[in-house]
């Protein structure tokens, strides 16, 4: 026990943070030319929304990559490229993730900016787990673990933000 508990949350972190600051990257350097060019799907509703933006998927797969890079300086993996190309998938799933969840968003008739509880928090950990399995996942309690405490790291830093007057709402 003593033993395997901060083992079991290092490898819960480990595995976490490429997809998380691929998450956060283009909340502070996205924006610009949105990814779907203004195009509509067959519904007459935007494909993706202005929210998902050229700079802010490449700077999130970027981000991805980097901390694996960082991660392999700390504790190294195999080698650099297997630690390379494992920041790459948890970053470009993370990313892809959470563009397929705007695309079901829109879908739904849920504008840019609205909230699709558990869908907004846990998309791109969804897509993160998708494009690693190809290189291998982590035991299946990290990533139930993973998934699991998701929401609420997300609405403890919100409420973070709110009562340090960056965010309007607590949620
Ligand atoms: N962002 C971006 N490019 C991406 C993803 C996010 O530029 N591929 C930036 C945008 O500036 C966006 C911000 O990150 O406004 C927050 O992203 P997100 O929370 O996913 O936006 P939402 O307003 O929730 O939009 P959606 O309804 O499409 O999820
Ligand atoms: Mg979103």
């Amino acid at each position: 026990m003593i033993k395997i508990v901060p083992l079991l949350i290092f490898n819960i972190i480990w595995f976490i943070l490429p997809p998380y600051i691929a998450n956060m990257a283009p909340v502070i350097w996205g924006g610009g030319p949105p990814l779907d060019g203004g195009r509509l799907f067959f519904d007459g509703k935007r494909l993706l929304g202005k929210a998902k933006t050229i700079r802010g998927t490449f700077v999130g797969i970027l981000a991805g990559t980097i901390v694996g890079l960082l991660q392999h300086i700390v504790y190294p993996f195999p080698s650099l490229g297997y630690a390379l190309l494992r920041g790459f998938l948890l970053g470009a799933g993370a990313i892809g993730g959470d563009i397929v969840g705007s695309f079901i968003k829109r879908r739904f008739n849920i504008e840019s900016g609205d909230a699709a509880p558990l869908l907004d928090q846990l998309d791109f950990m969804i897509g993160a787990i998708i494009l690693i399995s190809p290189l291998g996942l982590p035991p299946l309690e990290i990533i139930l673990m993973s998934i699991l405490i998701t929401p609420f790291v997300h609405l403890i830093s919100n409420a973070v933000w709110y009562l340090a007057g960056k965010k309007e709402v607590w949620w």
